[in-house]
Formats: C-alpha cells, sequence, structure tokens
C-alpha cells in the first residue's frame, strides 16, 4: 500500500455531527523501535505483545461547524477535565494527518479520554490514547464514507496512530504485531502495523505481563529525544541489523515455543535498547537502582525454579514481567512476596496478551 491510498477521495461532509468511542490497549515490544526517519518511519522493525488490561477508553465527539474556518478546534478532557496542556500534542497531530482526513477542518471535536491505569503511573498512555482517538476518527471516516471496507479501517486506524506515536500503530490487533517492513513477515509495512501472520506455539498463548511500577514520576528524557539520538549514534547501524536479525530469530522461538530462546532474545533487546541511550550523546540512565534490583532477582529466581520468568523494559524505569501462564501462581506468588517491595508505593499491574482496539 502506498501513502496516497489513505487520501479519501469520496467524502460527505454533510453530516451534522455524532459521538463515537473506542477503547484501545497499550502494548509491549519484544523487539524494540528505537530511532526514526522523517514522517515517522522507523529505522528498524519491531514486534509487540498487545496488552489487554492497561487501555485508554476515548469518546469523540463531533459537531458540523457554525461557518467554516481553517482552523482545528477541539478540546480535550481526562477523567473529566479540560486538559489544556494535552492540546498542543493533539494540534501537531492534526496537523500532521489533516492531509487523510479532510474533513478535520470541517467540525469541531470534544475528546474525552479516560485510561484504565493511573495517570501517573509512568506507563506510556501515548499508544494507546494515540491509537483510540485515531480509531475514532476512522469510524467518523466511515461515517461519512460507508464504502470504507474493515481492512482499509484497521490498516489506516494504525497508519494515523503511528503519525501520533510511533508505537502506537501497534495496539490496533492484537496479539502479536509487526511494524516495519521486513523480507520475513509478509504483508509487513513501514506505514503501519500488521497482526503477526504467523502459527505461534501455545507456550505464548496468553502470555503474562505484570507491570511494576518502579518510578511514577515523568521520565527525564521523552522517548522523541531519545528517538532522535539515535541520528549519527556510533552503533545505531549495527542496532538496527540486530533488530532485523532478531525478528527473524523471533518467528522461529514462536513457532517453535523455545521459552528459553525467547527470554534470552526479550532481555538482550531490552537491555540492548538501555544500552543505547547510555552510549548517546548526550547520554542518559533511565533505569534506577530499584530497575536493577528487580532484575537481579528476577535472574536468581529463575536459576533457582527452572521457571520462564524473564523482563523487558520500556524508555522507562518500570519493569515489565512476562511469563507464560501456566506458571502464573509460582511466579505471581515470587513477584508479591519478593518484588513488590521495589515498586513506588508498592504499585504493581497485572496484565496479559490482548486483542486490540474495540468499539464501543
Ligand atoms: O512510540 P514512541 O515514540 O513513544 O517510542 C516508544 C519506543 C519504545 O517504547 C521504547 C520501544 C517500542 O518499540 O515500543
Amino acid at each position: 500500500m502506498t501513502i496516497e491510498q489513505f487520501i479519501p477521495t469520496n467524502l460527505n461532509t454533510n453530516a451534522n455531527g455524532g459521538a463515537v468511542t473506542w477503547s484501545s490497549p497499550s502494548n509491549i515490544a519484544l523487539v524494540k523501535y528505537w530511532g526514526k526517519k522523517e514522517h515517522q518511519i522507523p529505522e528498524n522493525q519491531s514486534i509487540s505483545f498487545t496488552l489487554n488490561t492497561c487501555k485508554t477508553i476515548t469518546k469523540l465527539s463531533y459537531s458540523k461547524k457554525e461557518t467554516s474556518n481553517n482552523n482545528f478546534s477541539f478540546k480535550v478532557f481526562l477523567d473529566g477535565d479540560h486538559k489544556e496542556d494535552f492540546e498542543p500534542k493533539i494540534k501537531t497531530f492534526f496537523e500532521r494527518i489533516e492531509p487523510y482526513l479532510p474533513f478535520l477542518k470541517a467540525y469541531h471535536f470534544k475528546i474525552e479520554t479516560e485510561n484504565t491505569f493511573p495517570h501517573s503511573s509512568g506507563i506510556a498512555s501515548s499508544a494507546s490514547g494515540m491509537s483510540a482517538l485515531a480509531m475514532c476518527l476512522m469510524s467518523i471516516e466511515k461515517e461519512l464514507n460507508p464504502e470504507v471496507s474493515d481492512e482499509y479501517f484497521i490498516k489506516k486506524g494504525s497508519f494515523l496512530a503511528r503519525l501520533g506515536s510511533g508505537s502506537a500503530c501497534r495496539s490496533i490487533e492484537g496479539d502479536l504485531v509487526v511494524w516495519g517492513k521486513h523480507n520475513d513477515i509478509e504483508g509487513s509495512s513501514d506505514l503501519f502495523g500488521v497482526k503477526y501472520p504467523y502459527q505461534v506455539h501455545d507456550n505464548f498463548k496468553n502470555y503474562q505481563d505484570t507491570i511494576l511500577l518502579v518510578d511514577k514520576g515523568e521520565k527525564q528524557v521523552s522517548s522523541t529525544v531519545g528517538h532522535n539520538l539515535m541520528h549519527g549514534h556510533p552503533f545505531a547501524q549495527e542496532r538496527f541489523k540486530q533488530a532485523e536479525k532478531n525478528i527473524t530469530k523471533l518467528k522461529t522461538i514462536l513457532a517453535c515455543g523455545d521459552l528459553e530462546a525467547f527470554i534470552a532474545l526479550v532481555e538482550s533487546e531490552a537491555l540492548t535498547l538501555h544500552a543505547m541511550m547510555m552510549t548517546s550523546m548526550p547520554y542518559f540512565i533511565l533505569m534506577k537502582p530499584n530497575t536493577l534490583e528487580i532484575i537481579n532477582k528476577i535472574w536468581s529466581f529463575r536459576k533457582q525454579s527452572g521457571l520462564h520468568i524473564s523482563f523487558t523494559l520500556d524508555a522507562g524505569a518500570n519493569v515489565h514481567i512476562l511469563y507464560p501462564e501456566n506458571e502464573a501462581e509460582a511466579i505471581l506468588e515470587f513477584i508479591k512476596t519478593e518484588l513488590v517491595a521495589y515498586c513506588q508505593n508498592g504499585h504493581y499491574i497485572c496484565d496479559r496478551i490482548g486483542f486490540g482496539a474495540k468499539k464501543l
């Protein structure tokens, strides 16, 4: 598919207005996206588990402007409170997507949004938030052009979400999503995420993700700044090649259910992401002392128990603990007795693989 195919030619903006609501989950990358080109095109391919519990619910109401003008008109509410500080980000998003949604300036929008996870949890809400909004906008496009097909709806939803936040394009579907053109993944694209198209071993069905909230504060370095620091990074080209190879390796692992190989690949990806941050110029560290305490505890528990517990990290200090469903009881017990003490205010979230955005 090309970008031009996302420019609609057949929209009827006679509709006076309405409201649509979508919920969309967060996702956790197994092979990490870090570094981008212009127009939110990734430097390397990535693959993620879609989550189930951590999600954003967004209601988008739209009403025809009485007099047309050349401005975007919208207001954003989080948990019922008007959030002016969210509006510049949404304005930038609208500017980027307007060529693909030419009705945006014809309507006034009210965006009412809420997250199932605490706002100040340090969990990025951009993936779930941007994908929920993108799907609401697609529902409006479909109102204005009922001929939009299901396939186009999903692909364009992911394409629009990507322009809000890169990783958001991986939240539309589940249970595994690939973003970035890769020779070993049929249908993959730089423009949108695609549902992983191959057989996955039962070991990975309903995989669990317990998120330990180590630090709930604002990140010191945003992912936008972090991605940009990959330009001219001394290890960037090798890293991009490594991610590509890791997707190929993961394809074999997912097919044969090799949990040991999965653990090695996923943990190496997490630490490589943070190694890229530590070797950027300027350099920075997003892990906290408790992040390392948890990692060391996981390693010794794994050695001693033989269970398939592993960790991954986002661009932050929180730890995602990944494990198969049939080992959940013992691993959750270990988390509660040994790891929760390292979480800020003892907070953690039990999540697992999910299946993407839903219209409510
Ligand atoms: O979507 P962004 O621009 O916030 O980037 C997120 C990148 C990581 O979460 C660190 C990795 C990934 O692939 O999700």
